[in-house]
């Protein structure tokens, strides 16, 4: 399947670093550009912080989606749903959350934790969720626009 978008924007606190670095190298494999926005270390961080940069490449259309990892991924879609044009969808499940996440709700931001998915799970996650498309029927798009 063929990723339907070509630059993501990604970012992590000091909980979500790790699988930051493996998913960097998935994105690129998949021919994706990919924007990293920290954090660059394991230093303990605010995970708001990165949150919002990813949220800004999106609204500055740098990113056509985003990618935001923390200790549950809770913390990340909070801060990234404060925004007005961003669905931000915790996917710790897997590659179920993560197709309804982008077929239903045109999901434009993954949040994955860490702690709570294991690396393959989250790799299978994150391929899902680059590679659906939304279904763009009327009900769909009804049903989002009443969101704002
Ligand atoms: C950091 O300890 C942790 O609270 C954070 O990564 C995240 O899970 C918050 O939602």
């Amino acid at each position: 399947m063929t990723p339907i978008f070509k630059k993501i924007a990604i970012a992590s606190d000091h909980a979500g670093f790790a699988l930051k670095k493996d998913f960097i190298e998935t994105l690129e494999s998949l021919a994706i550009t990919v924007m990293d926005l920290g954090t660059f270390s394991e230093e303990s961080t605010d995970y708001p912080d990165f949150a919002h940069k990813v949220v800004g490449s999106i609204l500055k259309e740098e990113a056509q989606a985003g990618v935001l990892i923390c200790g549950t991924g809770i913390g990340m879609s909070i801060a990234a749903n404060r925004h007005s044009r961003i669905r931000a969808a915790v996917c710790n499940e897997g590659t179920t959350s993560a197709r309804l996440a982008r077929a239903h709700n045109n999901a434009n931001i993954l949040c994955l934790g860490e702690r709570l998915i294991g690396p393959e799970a989250a790799k299978d996650t994150l391929f899902t969720f680059v590679t659906t498309p939304f279904d763009a029927g009327e009900r769909h798009q009804r049903r989002l626009n009443k969101i704002g």
